[in-house]
């Protein structure tokens, strides 16, 4: 039996792939390469050991998908990292967002029913919780006072498939609702690799203390917060890939059901700890100005993680300075190379 990852070779289908292999779980990735590079299909296999099918096709069109299906009956679940996922950009290009996470998650999940395949993994986001939560997030709060175009696809997609378990109990559905993953992989082999220059923040400093971009700016430092930047809860990469193992575990043992989890650390820290804890464990400068807020942004977000922790048998291990640690051992492989 096999998993379908698409988007597996972007930076968090990556990471789930390598513990998807290292389980032996056989993988199927589709992947566009539109936010991610073809080189990763291969650290993937120098990383593991292990082989994989790969299709080089967009997630949301329809012949494609029904071809992935038809040559491969094994496929008995499907992991969706595929779809944009910067908060900023979403704010400048509400459309592509819409189309790419809406109506390609809606091409998957008609493929899937079409098939008889009802294990299903989404990727969802801690943004879901908007800014009317009180914090830490807990799974059963209220969402959807979403402050931007990317955390509203995600409102929507946990929405169609509550609606869809509603008509059809025997789906067996995860949303696991991420919150801030940062690190690479130990090996240095594969990391984050944003298209352009970075949206999110651990991309951007990596870049700033390899010299490649000139300065960091920080967004904002008049929030509520202990030192007025945003504060966010980081976790391991590793650590998230981890935790869909964990509830690929949970689908195969409860065959149907649909289920929410948080995946974080429980804390948070704020953008200035973040440069300085970078500083600190790498040695390099960082160097930063303070500037307007960023639309969409909250001020702080981290997760109650007491339900992953339960149901999942889940938690996340690496702390900040492995994070940073890793982070950085990435960019200065990839400059090596
Ligand atoms: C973090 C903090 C910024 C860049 C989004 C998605 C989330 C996840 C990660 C998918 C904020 C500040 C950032 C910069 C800065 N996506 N910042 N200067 O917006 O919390 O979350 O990305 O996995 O689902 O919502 O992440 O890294 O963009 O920002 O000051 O150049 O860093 O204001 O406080 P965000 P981020």
């Amino acid at each position: 039996m096999s998993i379908l990852v698409t988007g597996g070779a972007g930076y968090i289908g990556s990471h789930t792939v390598v513990e998807l292999l290292n389980n032996n779980v056989e993988v199927i990735i589709i992947d566009d390469f539109s936010n991610s590079k073809p080189e990763v299909l291969e650290k993937i296999k120098q990383i593991t050991k292990k082989d994989f099918k790969f299709y080089r096709m967009d997630y949301g069109n329809a012949e494609e998908l029904k071809k992935v299906f038809e040559e491969n009956p094994s496929i008995e679940g499907v992991m969706n990292f595929a779809g944009y996922k910067a908060v900023g950009e979403s704010v400048q290009k509400p459309l592509e967002y819409y189309t790419n996470n809406i109506s390609g998650t809606l091409t998957l999940l008609n493929t899937m029913k079409k098939y008889n395949v009802k294990k299903f993994v989404f990727s969802s986001s801690a943004t879901v919780y908007g800014e009317e939560n009180d914090i830490p997030y807990v799974e059963t709060m209220k969402t959807g006072s979403t402050t931007n175009p990317y955390g509203t696809t995600k409102v929507f997609i946990e929405r169609i498939l509550q609606d869809l378990y509603k008509s059809d109990t025997t789906w067996n559905i995860a949303i696991l609702r991420y919150f801030n993953p940062i690190g690479a992989h130990e090996s240095g082999l594969i990391g984050e690799e944003p298209q352009g220059i970075p949206n999110n923040l651990m991309p951007y400093i990596v870049r700033v203390a390899s010299g490649e971009l000139k300065e960091l700016s920080v967004f904002g430092n008049d929030y509520p917060t202990p030192d007025g930047t945003g504060v966010r809860d980081y976790l391991h990469v590793v650590d998230l890939a981890k935790g869909h193992v964990k509830a690929l575990e949970k689908l195969n043992k409860d065959q149907q059901g649909l289920h929410i989890y948080n995946l974080g650390t429980g804390r948070g820290y704020s953008v200035l700890e973040i440069v300085h804890t970078f500083e600190k464990v790498t040695g390099k400068k960082v160097q930063y100005k303070i500037v307007d807020r960023r639309e969409g942004d909250i001020a702080i977000a981290y997760a109650d993680t007491k339900k992953s922790h339960e149901e999942l048998g889940w938690i996340a291990e690496k702390n900040l300075e492995d994070m940073c640690k890793d982070s950085w051992n990435y960019i200065e492989k990839s400059q090596k190379k």
